[in-house]
């Protein structure tokens, strides 16, 4: 059995991977800013800093697993969605890596978005933002940008940090990657689909395999990337969006 910390644990995919560990036989304590063992609002310092004390206290001080899940979609103010997806996510890793450290076999996985790829919505002073841990500046950049630019740079902005922190964590043994999923029949899926704003966007992009995904799928890579088969995966971001990406772009490996 192992001890995994999941935030977004209240909705979607988070919801799916705590059944999903449950099952497996894992204990799992759940964050979120409702209905949740951990209620805590990453989008604020001291929403985080509650959060990842409870954490703490929870996990006894030794913590298996880590899935920073939670985040707000498109529809969302810009400068929320810097503080939640990015800033809020990297706070959780950050702040719970000493645990990691004490686990056993210790895994931790970021859920990025499909989001990420769209190079053509990249602020790269934004991106520098984030990578300088400038809040400030970073949530100034996008005061005058829409929704789905500041979602897809804070997702971008969460995959590399991920892979930076794979480097650097390697050494103490700590496992840490990323998934990207695409469309997935969530509540945040259902909201951009009944939104005039996003809808005609959402349905333009292509799935080679027909249909959405369903959070279980994403619950499923999850649970191998915290687990012993993935045992020398560290610092990928793995795309799990029934094949938009390969067909969007073919060149890219
Ligand atoms: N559904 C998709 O198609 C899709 C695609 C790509 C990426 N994602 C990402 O997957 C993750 C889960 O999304 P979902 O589809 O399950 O959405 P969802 O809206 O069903 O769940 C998101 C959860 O995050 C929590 N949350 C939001 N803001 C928070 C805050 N400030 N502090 C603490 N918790 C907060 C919510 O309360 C909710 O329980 C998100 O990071 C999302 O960006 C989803």
């Amino acid at each position: 059995m192992r001890t995994i910390v999941i935030t977004g644990s209240a909705s979607g995919l988070g919801a799916a991977l705590v059944r999903r560990l449950e099952r497996d036989g894992h204990r799992v304590i759940g964050l979120d800013r409702r209905d949740a063992p951990i209620v805590a609002d990453l989008g604020t310092p001291d929403g985080r800093a509650a959060g990842i004390a409870a954490a703490r206290e929870a996990c006894g001080g030794s913590l298996d697993g880590l899935v920073s899940c939670a985040g707000l979609g498109p529809y969302d103010d810009p400068q929320t969605i810097c503080r939640v997806n990015y800033f809020g996510a990297v706070a959780i890793l950050d702040g719970l890596k000493p645990e990691l450290s004490r686990g056993s076999a210790p895994a931790a996985v970021a859920i990025s978005s499909i989001g990420a790829a769209a190079e053509m919505l990249m602020l790269p002073e934004y991106l520098q933002a984030c990578r300088d841990g400038d809040e400030k500046l970073a949530q100034g950049i996008m005061a005058d940008k829409d929704g789905t630019t500041s979602y897809s740079n804070a997702k971008r902005a969460l995959a590399e940090a991920v892979k930076k922190r794979a480097v650097e964590w390697a050494p103490e043994g700590i496992r840490i990657n990323a998934v990207a999923p695409g469309k997935m029949d969530t509540p945040m899926l259902d909201r951009l689909l009944s939104d005039a704003a996003h809808a005609p966007a959402i349905e333009a992009m292509p799935v080679p395999m027909g249909r959405h995904g369903s959070a279980d799928e994403i619950a499923g890579v999850v649970a191998f990337l915290l687990g012993p088969d993935a045992s020398y995966v560290q610092g990928q971001v793995i795309i799990a969006d029934g094949g938009s990406n390969a067909l969007l772009d073919p060149t890219r490996v």
